[in-house]
């Protein structure tokens, strides 16, 4: 049993992952990494973490239902479990939502239900709100409405700029999200 984390930009929350579950030996090792779209930068942090990617373009594909069946069949080649989005750029449809119920977690840049979807971070910014943050939540068929699971606070100072939140958002990122799947994972390992 192990876990895919889906990606679609950069990685550097994939790359955390990776990290601390080899820091501290989790029981169940992220064993893949599915990316959406050719040449992202995550592919080259799997090079260089030894992760074996898949790279798969959905628009080579009849729909999302053929598109997600294809993840599928390999996700249960590789014995996945868990699925761990970590800034994949696209919309869970009914046929991995089906066969991973409450086994796929989000990452996002906000205090949701506070500013879903894109540009969480320039929205923040531009409503003038003084704490943002960050959420991981259950995976439902919505835009980032799934059962929240944690959320930590991060502060906008004042002139703050959307690259500076960003970066302090990533950090709190870095530091959740590991902890997160973590104790989602060793809990799910006990009562099953
Ligand atoms: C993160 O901010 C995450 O919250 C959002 O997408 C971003 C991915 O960043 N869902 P990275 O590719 O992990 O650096």
């Amino acid at each position: 049993m192990s876990i895919a984390v889906f990606a679609s930009g950069s990685g550097s929350n994939f790359q955390a992952l990776v990290k601390e579950s080899r820091r501290r030996e989790w029981p169940m090792p992220i064993r893949l990494l599915v990316c959406d779209k050719p040449g992202a930068k995550v592919l080259k942090r799997a090079v260089e973490l030894e992760i074996p990617a898949i790279c798969a373009n959905p628009k080579q594909f009849a729909d999302k239902q053929a598109f997600e069946g294809f993840l599928l069949r390999k996700l249960t080649q590789y014995g996945i479990e868990w699925i761990v989005l970590a800034g994949y750029m696209r919309l869970i449809g009914p046929t991995l939502l089906e066969a991973y119920p409450q086994r796929i977690v989000n990452i996002h840049p906000s205090l949701l239900p506070a500013f879903p979807g894109k540009d969480a971070v320039q929205q923040a910014i531009a409503t003038g709100v003084k704490i943002s943050g960050v959420t991981v939540h259950f995976v439902d068929a919505g835009i980032d409405t799934g059962p929240i699971i944690a959320q930590v606070p991060v502060t906008v100072e004042e002139r703050e700029s959307v690259e500076s939140l960003a970066e302090k958002i990533h950090q709190a990122e870095h530091r959740l999200y590991p902890e997160v799947v973590y104790r989602l994972i060793t809990k799910a390992d006990r009562t099953d």
